[in-house]
């Protein structure tokens, strides 16, 4: 889209569209009458989260002496507690015996499920289907409230383009647009329709910045960043759930091009407060107040203390320094005391909002602990999530299974029979005895007569090759091989970044020695993030990528391998040929030579391996098979604030109802500065009947193809292209439109849902 250089900056200079913040809102009367009536101790006594145990061992902090700081008001928030019972008491004691009577706020990491443990985040992404988000997270809030809980730190949106990143897992992988909508879907069902429901959990979206940029992919580092790509990939998912109300922010650990966000006034403040005009609670990740001194931004404790106050962190978890050192940087330099007051009142109206200064026993109901947890209308949503999560990324026609009476199933693996992995790394309550195993599952879900025989062949964190002799002796006497490989939980997730997103080299020899029997082999790959399996790729009959699947992975996995239901689930990142071709992402910007095959051209590429990923962004076989029609633009140009209709019939031509995901990308092909191939604009998972065909229809503003810059978001005028398909490399249909005016945006371009409407014929 070229535009007029002139033109544009006229426009930028007399827009100065940065400076159109939403209206925060006043404190209650209620809130601020309290922060005049509360002495300084009582108000920092309140910045203070402090944890009740540890995330494996809740409560074992709650001591006689702990009631103590509570009814002396030095304490606002615990974390790592939980139990409708405990916390009652704990709740008691801050309302009924603390000066003020402030309830006390109780928080947990509730990522992907309470008890009934939900697939990982990556997975649940891969579902490309948010309501099944939102349903999981409205499940994990009752749960969570029913034992206690007010706050869960979720959802966790941050953008992850590093596979050896092992917190790529607990988010929606490496695309704004797509983790956009799982970030609001997610505030949605934990918040439901009023925080003052006894059953709504306040969502903390995290970690506030550009966490998952982490140079190299080791956790906490540096995110050394161009502005644009912060505020047209990174920064979106967190607008999107400002939008969705998110009652909570969590900053991040580590420094954006220098600045650590935890002490950032340009981040926290400018953007969250300013820019965006959100008047939510901020609370810094764990200890990150004190981490400002190895940041080396402070020099001592006190000074990091008035650094993340006055950047607009709220509350502390854990560091101790708002209930102790800050003291002395208020009383070095009052201007400090405005920040507390802030602060307080950031945290006391997020009391309010949840309904505890009117009804602080709400969260402590005994029965509706008991009743509620593991309830079987929760095991059944998380098996529907975990059969909408797998991907089949292969499949020469073996799947589904379809074994006869008196054949024989071999499964192999020790990840088959592993409960814990299954819950992933983040379990909040989860119990490994509450998991029925792949195992498990395929043994209840074999037709009778079926023999199903099972040898791990390695441990799940074997390092050293192991002794497979006895599973390849099974495998040899078998009709089916279910060969289940990848990374069990320990190898995602928080300080879990690897240098090598390859199978593990156990893993890796037990796979390549099944292979070799020659028998038909279908893989279960069991991974927290996109590993590099050329060798499975080429030599597996079938590959069903199953992740890590939660409480009902077993029937989940049993549903999808017999046939019962068609896969449908679709990457939300690509998965790379070796950890060498990382950071590989689908939108990246087209380079004056962009990549060829052809080696004898010398473009933008490695020239040891081909220029694509093993598995693209956005891929997902089936059972079934679909025809896309004809794209219809509902005009071939619009306005700059105008919207566009994208439709596109799809037919199931196969013979078994099944689910496909049409996703709709766009590319600005002439623009001032150079733009992705492809920008995922649209998506919508559908299910279609054999011989059915459902119409989509996507609803486009060029407002989502606005560009970045350093005052603000333009809407250029110009060509924008369409592109429909089965996946970001699977294009089935391609169309254009003219976007004829120019006009500004002041929302982020990938923040910015697609209406959506399907219809049937
Ligand atoms: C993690 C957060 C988490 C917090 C509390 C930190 O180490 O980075 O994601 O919410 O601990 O458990």
């Amino acid at each position: 889209m070229a535009c007029n250089r002139h033109f544009l900056w006229t426009l930028l200079a007399a827009c100065l569209f940065v400076g159109t913040p939403a209206q925060a809102s006043e404190p209650s009367e209620r809130v601020t009458s309290l922060v005049e009536e509360m002495t300084t101790e009582e108000k920092l006594g309140q910045l203070v989260q402090a944890a009740g145990g540890r995330s494996k061992n809740l409560n074992s902090k709650l001591t006689p002496e702990e009631l103590d700081r509570v009814r002396r008001g030095e304490v606002g928030s615990y974390l790592h507690v939980a139990g409708a019972a405990p916390l009652a008491e704990l709740q008691r004691v801050a309302v009924e015996e603390s000066r003020l009577g402030i309830p006390l706020l109780f928080a947990m990491d509730v990522v992907h499920g309470y008890q009934t443990i939900f697939p990982v985040p990556l997975a649940m992404a891969a579902t490309w289907e948010p309501e099944v988000w939102r349903h999981a997270a409205r499940v994990s809030a009752v749960e969570a409230t029913a034992a206690g809980l007010h706050w869960t730190f979720a959802p966790m949106v941050d953008i992850a383009r590093d596979a050896r990143w092992g917190r790529i897992v607990e988010g929606a992988g490496p695309d704004p647009f797509l983790s956009a909508r799982m970030a609001e879907a997610q505030v949605q069902g934990y918040q439901g329709t009023s925080l003052a429901d006894a059953d709504t959990l306040m969502a903390a979206t995290k970690h506030f910045g550009a966490y998952g940029a982490a140079l190299g992919g080791r956790d906490y580092g540096s995110a050394d960043l161009s502005a644009r790509t912060l505020w047209e990939v990174y920064l979106p998912p967190f607008e999107a759930a400002v939008r969705a109300g998110t009652g909570s922010m969590m900053t991040a650990f580590n420094d954006v091009s220098g600045a650590p966000v935890t002490g950032s006034e340009e981040y926290v403040d400018s953007i969250l407060r300013d820019q965006w005009g959100w008047d939510g609670l901020v609370v810094s990740d764990w200890n990150a107040i004190a981490e400002l001194i190895n940041h080396g931004v402070a020099s001592d404790r006190a000074t990091a203390g008035a650094l993340a106050l006055r950047a607009g962190v709220d509350m502390d978890m854990t560091s101790g320094i708002f209930g102790g050192e800050l003291k002395d940087a208020i009383d070095a330099d009052p201007a400090l005391l405005a920040d507390l007051d802030r602060a307080v009142a950031h945290i006391l109206t997020a009391k309010e909002r949840l309904g505890l200064f009117d009804n602080p026993m709400a969260y402590h109901d005994l029965a509706r602990e008991a009743e509620l947890l593991m309830a079987p209308a929760h095991r059944d949503a998380a098996r529907e999530a975990a059969v909408q999560s797998m991907v089949l990324l292969k499949n020469d026609g073996s799947l589904p299974l379809r074994p006869q009476p008196r054949e024989r199933i071999a499964v192999i693996g020790a990840l088959a029979a592993d409960p814990m992995t299954q819950l992933g790394s983040w379990r909040a309550q989860g119990k490994a005895e509450d998991v029925v195993t792949l195992l498990d599952g395929i043994r209840q879900g074999v037709p009778d007569g079926v023999d199903v025989r099972y040898a791990k062949g390695a441990d799940t964190g074997d390092i050293e090759p192991g002794d497979v002799r006895e599973a390849v002796r099974l495998a040899k006497r078998s009709d089916h091989v279910v060969l289940v490989v990848g990374e069990d939980y320990d190898l995602s997730g928080e300080a879990r970044s690897r240098s090598s997103v390859e199978l593990p080299a156990a893993q890796r020899n037990l796979a390549d020695a099944i292979l070799a029997t020659g028998k038909p082999v279908t893989v279960l790959l069991v991974t927290g993030r996109p590993v590099a399996v050329p060798e499975l790729a080429d030599k597996a009959d079938a590959i069903l990528l199953t992740w890590m699947l939660g409480v009902e992975a077993g029937p989940a996995l049993a549903d999808v391998l017999f046939g019962e239901v068609s896969p449908g689930g679709k990457l939300p990142v690509s998965f790379p040929r070796a950890t060498g071709q990382l950071p590989f992402t689908y939108d990246k910007l087209p380079s004056g030579r962009p990549a060829e095959p052809n080696l004898e051209r010398d473009t933008n590429r490695y020239i040891d391996l081909p220029i694509t990923p093993l598995y693209p962004f956005g891929h997902g076989l089936s059972y079934s098979l679909f025809d896309y029609g004809d794209v219809v633009m509902s005009a071939p140009s619009v306005g700059a604030d105008g919207v566009v209709t994208v439709s596109v019939p799809v037919t199931n031509t196969g013979s078994q109802a099944a689910d496909e995901v049409v996703q709709l990308y766009l590319r600005d092909p002439v623009s001032r500065v150079s733009r992705p191939v492809q920008q995922l604009r649209g998506f919508q998972r559908i299910t279609l009947q054999p011989g059915e065909t459902q119409t989509v229809a996507f609803d486009v503003q060029p407002a989502q193809m606005a560009v970045w810059y350093p005052d603000g978001w333009l809407i250029e005028a110009g060509e924008i292209e369409v592109m429909v398909g089965s996946s970001s490399t699977d294009i089935r249909g391609r169309a254009s439109f003219d976007v004829v005016s120019t006009s500004t945006s002041v929302q982020s371009a990938a923040s910015i849902p697609t209406g959506v409407r399907v219809s049937e014929r």
